[in-house]
């Protein structure tokens, strides 16, 4: 296949989640990297030790838990949502096993490219009215209930759901939670930031994209980690192209945050995307040495997590829910992009 270079020299994953970072029942995440391959960066004790941000970038975390602001607690669920028969489902989804290793890139031929532009679309128009909900009192649960309704009404299947296990069609990340909040009970409050993540999948392909949004009136701290986790991602794709390496993602993205003192969280991870939802090549956010280029037609995600203190997460027994240790702000933004000749498309627009 195409991928030879990024296949052989890329380490495989199940997901975006590499890490064996938290706290309980590890043998029970679903999201960890296959520790038989190569590779110890799920491992607390980071093969990086001297360049981390965890070590030498966050803040003084004191400061923050003089914060006002609760830390986030578990919901309640809603009953799983049907989905029509005549949606095209995900393989994942009957099967009863865990989502397999992804092996190869995602390289396309012009169809291919075709449905992805159409799936990523489709899933940054919903993102986008997603947004518009994210008012004071309205609960993650029912922001998963509009999400579910529209990608159905447009023919696709909210790659989340059964995901592994995941129960929801979409995840909502609020305030600490770094990535993979369940939508539930709980309602937004004034001045909390939000990660919705998109993934719709339709004619077979993925599209995936999160963005972070305010709800009422955001302090300028919270404003401003938004704005420049925002920006990490932009600069990131600019310097996307046909042999450009893989690492620049990550240095480009770290170099950003440094900047302003905030971390990258380095457990969760940028993917493949395309017919399958996580696949080669992995994407990591934070500085790095790995090898591997970039494609010709590829399609990938870039998805930086950004911290105001620390990067280290704890999962909840939930098995999903993903909180940085401290209760400092996360914020995160997604784009699935398609390698072109001259650069980059992102294909998460409207
Ligand atoms: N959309 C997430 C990503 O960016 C993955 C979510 S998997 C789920 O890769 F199961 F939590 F939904
Ligand atoms: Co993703
Ligand atoms: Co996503």
């Amino acid at each position: 296949m195409v991928g030879a270079t990024a296949a052989t020299i890329q380490p495989r994953l199940i997901s975006s989640f590499v890490g064996n970072c938290c706290n309980t029942r590890s043998t029970h995440n679903l999201f960890r990297y296959n520790p038989g391959k190569r590779h110890v960066f799920m491992q607390q004790s980071r093969p990086f030790t001297g360049i981390t941000n965890f070590l030498f970038n966050k803040r003084n975390t004191d400061e923050l838990q003089n914060s006002t602001r609760k830390r986030l607690k578990p919901g309640k669920l809603s009953p799983r949502r049907p989905v029509p028969d005549h949606i095209l489902k995900p393989p994942y989804v009957a099967s009863k096993k865990p989502p397999g290793i992804a092996s190869g890139p995602e390289v396309h031929d012009e169809m291919g490219i075709e449905c992805m532009r159409a799936s990523g679309k489709l899933a940054a128009q919903v993102l986008q009215y997603a947004g518009t909900l994210v008012k004071p009192g309205i609960t993650t649960d029912a922001i998963d209930q509009e999400v579910h309704q529209m990608i159905i009404d447009n023919g696709a299947y909210p790659s989340p759901l059964g995901y592994g296990g995941f129960p929801k069609s979409v995840c909502t990340s609020v305030n600490e939670c770094i990535c993979h909040g369940i939508p539930d009970s709980r309602e937004l409050e004034d001045g909390d930031i939000i990660n919705i993540d998109v993934t719709v999948y339709l004619n077979g392909y993925h599209g995936d994209t999160s963005a972070t949004f305010f709800c009422g009136d955001v302090d300028d701290e919270a404003k401003k980690l938004v704005q420049v986790t925002k920006e990490s991602l932009d600069k990131a794709i600019s310097i996307c192209a046909p042999g450009v390496e893989l690492n620049k993602i990550g240095k480009i993205i770290n170099a950003h945050a440094d900047e302003y003192r905030y971390g990258v969280v380095e457990q969760f991870v940028g993917h493949g995307v395309g017919r399958l939802f996580h696949s080669d090549p992995v994407i990591l956010h934070y500085r790095n040495n790995e090898r591997g280029r970039m494609m010709l037609n590829q399609t990938f995600t870039i998805e930086p997590m950004l911290t105001m203190g620390s990067i280290r997460p704890i999962m909840w027994d939930d098995d999903w829910t993903v909180v940085t240790e401290d209760g400092s702000l996360s914020a995160q933004f997604e784009h699935t992009i398609l390698i072109t000749e001259n650069g980059a498309e992102i294909l998460t627009q409207c």
